[in-house]
């Protein structure tokens, strides 16, 4: 998989995709990713990349032109699957989508700044506009580096143990089980009796009580779409 990330700041990625898995997949040759600065696609004089808002309005707005430069320069060379603009207005990102975009070829991720972009770039470019969650953020790039994690870490060999995605919080709809490890006892603090009974099948069934309970209690909006006829009845 290749990633290309069109941003004004590009010294936002360093920190964020230079450590962890994220690292070791790009070593391991799993997934290239690239940053390119749109302000160096400028034809400006003076590389500027906003101006005011057609018809009035507080904001500067990103230019057509150097995004669609940007843009033009990457597809020339290979085809993109998704071109992505993160946005707070986009379709929220949840684990379905990143498992989805996890099974791309190519993939651009066009991050905003000031009010946002000429909406002709969303219009004849664009094919996915994600948000990570209804706020705003000063620009996409924290955004596009949440989307990166989300994403890289479900491409097969980026996790050693590929089990531990496929268990991951979201994966079946559910919450996580509580997990623990040594000691089994600290501070007076137990580790439940069962995940120390060696009894297989009964821990996999605590496991998934304890999903579905931490589901109900903590993420009622989950458990009413994956049990609608349960939470009817409580109600
Ligand atoms: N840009 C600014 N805020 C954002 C958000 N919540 N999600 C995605 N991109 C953004």
């Amino acid at each position: 998989m290749r990633i290309d990330i069109l941003t004004l700041f590009p010294a936002m990625f360093e920190g964020p995709l230079s450590e962890s898995i994220i690292k070791r997949a790009q070593n391991a040759g799993t997934v290239e990713i690239h940053t390119h600065d749109i302000r160096a696609f400028s034809t400006d004089k003076h590389h500027r990349v906003d101006d005011y808002q057609f018809g009035g309005g507080a904001g500067m707005v990103m230019a057509i032109q150097p995004i669609a430069d940007a843009i033009e320069h990457l597809k020339a060379q290979r085809h993109y699957d998704h071109i992505i603009y993160v946005t707070p207005d986009g379709q929220t990102l949840n684990q379905q989508m990143a498992n989805s975009l996890s099974l791309s070829g190519n993939i651009i991720i066009l991050c905003g700044h000031y009010k946002g972009i000429d909406q002709r770039i969303r219009d004849h470019y664009i094919t996915d506009e994600i948000s990570i969650g209804d706020y705003v953020l000063t620009g996409g790039e924290l955004a596009a580096c949440v989307i990166v994690d989300a994403v890289v870490r479900l491409i097969p060999g980026a996790i050693s143990d590929e089990e531990s995605a496929l268990t991951d919080t979201f994966q079946d709809g559910l919450l996580a089980a509580p997990i623990y490890t040594r000691p089994a006892e600290y501070n007076g603090w137990a580790v439940p009796d069962i995940l120390l009974s060696g009894h297989e099948a009964n821990i996999e069934k605590w496991r998934e009580e304890q999903a579905i309970e931490r589901t109900r209690t903590l993420r009622p909006d989950l458990y009413a779409k994956l049990f609608p006829s349960k939470d009817k009845q409580e109600k």
